[in-house]
């Protein structure tokens, strides 16, 4: 086993043209269970597959002879700024991805300047990303890199307030509570790979080892501990998911959430406008339009055809974020016009983090904004704003 250095890691990243390289080196470079743990969804991945077709269907109609010398990119979100319209969404056993799990995440994102959301279920404690943050905004053009947290609801509530409370301890600025997981959905890609938490020593797993040995190299030196501490024995996700979150979940908990969170609140997991009213009538400052990433309920709507119902109950004063599906800059250009405020990235950025750690979530990063950037010099766009309000996109769903 001979460690690939970073300069071999940065020309296999650099190779990759977009987020679909980057997802193909990722899916080499990474065991089955974890790369499709993280590539799959839910049932028969109909709400995936109908995501894709949802952004692939969106005409972005260009303004010609509309001199646009610079498209600005940076944007505010959730009462602080952005240097990028998009932030990277919570996602959880991050590190089973790649061994760097969240410290990537959270590196990468705050010397972009983007928000990081960490997960209930994120494998670094809310202290560790604090730190992290910290020690790559030294070298941040941007500022401090801001840090967000994502709240399950724990059956036992004084965990859910502790947790919400360190969150505020630890500058977190911004909690959502994600609304969408009552039970863990059902992924048969996980079933089918025998996937558990930790990784069960197997034929298959040996086997896997001798083609990823960097994966298992990192993977043996660094998590299995980590991982044990979360059950005594191997578990499948869903028995430990299920046993862990709170399935009565209702508004009375979002109150009480809001009267212990002094910071901005997002719900997340909204898909109609009736969730939308009762979000904002128990306090939310803000909505995510996810089906979370086609991961939870199969058929659940697409994200993107849910923004306009989500939208226009919300009006125009409330922010409303958007993931679900989001692969490239024209996704997030696509989604920006059809009313969005901000994307999330989850996916995308775990391609980046199996591809390469922190350098491959940095080349994810640096490919959604160029491209976003180039879209938007084509548009004729030249900010944010801008872009939300020209109605320079049109889609087979709305009039
Ligand atoms: C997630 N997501 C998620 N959401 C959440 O609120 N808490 C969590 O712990 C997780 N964990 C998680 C793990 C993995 C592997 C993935 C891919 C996703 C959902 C995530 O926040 C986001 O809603 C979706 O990932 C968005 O869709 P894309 O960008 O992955 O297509």
């Amino acid at each position: 086993f001979r460690p690939l250095t970073l300069e071999r890691r940065a020309a296999r990243l650099a190779a990759a043209a977009d987020m679909w390289d980057l997802r193909n080196i990722a899916r080499r470079r990474t065991p089955k269970s974890a790369f499709d743990y993280a590539d799959g969804g839910a049932g028969a991945e109909l709400t995936v597959r109908r995501t894709r077709e949802a952004f692939d269907s969106t005409e972005l109609l260009p303004r010609i002879l509309h001199s646009t010398a610079a498209a600005d990119l940076t944007t505010t979100i959730a009462g602080g700024s952005s240097a990028l319209p998009f932030g990277i969404a919570p996602t959880g056993f991050t590190r089973f991805m790649h061994a760097e799990g969240e410290d990537a995440g959270a590196a990468a994102a705050a010397a972009a300047g983007i928000p990081f959301c960490l997960s209930t279920m994120g494998t670094r404690s809310l202290e560790e990303i604090a730190r992290c943050g910290d020690t790559a905004t030294v070298r941040n053009p941007h500022g401090p890199g801001r840090r967000w947290f994502q709240l399950y609801l724990w059956k036992d509530r004084e965990r859910s307030a502790d947790l919400v409370r360190r969150a505020e301890a630890n500058g977190f600025d911004t909690l959502l509570v994600t609304v969408d997981t009552p039970v863990a959905g059902q992924r048969f890609r996980d079933v089918r790979n025998g996937m558990t938490i930790p990784p069960q020593l197997t034929l298959r797993t040996v086997l896997d080892a001798s083609y990823r040995p960097e994966w298992w190299f990192n993977f043996l030196t660094t998590d299995p501990l980590h991982f044990a501490s979360l059950s005594n024995t191997s578990t499948d996700l869903s028995t430990l998911i299920n046993s862990m979150f709170d399935p009565t979940l209702s508004l009375q908990d979002l109150e009480w959430l809001r009267s212990i969170w002094p910071g901005k609140l997002l719900v997340k997991g909204v898909l109609t406008a009736e969730d939308t009213r009762r979000s904002l009538e128990a306090g939310a400052d803000g909505l995510v339009v996810s089906n979370h990433g086609g991961r939870q309920l199969d058929r659940a709507p697409v994200s993107l055809k849910a923004l306009a119902e989500v939208r226009q109950e919300a009006g125009p004063n409330v922010e409303v974020l958007l993931d679900s599906g989001v692969m490239s800059g024209a996704d997030i250009v696509s989604a920006l016009a059809l009313g969005a405020d901000f994307v999330l990235i989850g996916r995308a950025y775990l391609y980046g983090l199996m591809a390469g750690g922190q350098q491959g979530v940095a080349r994810a990063i640096a490919l959604l904004e160029e491209e976003t950037r180039v879209a938007m010099m084509l548009l004729g766009t030249a900010t944010i704003a801008e872009l939300q309000t020209s109605g320079q996109v049109r889609v087979p769903w709305l009039p």
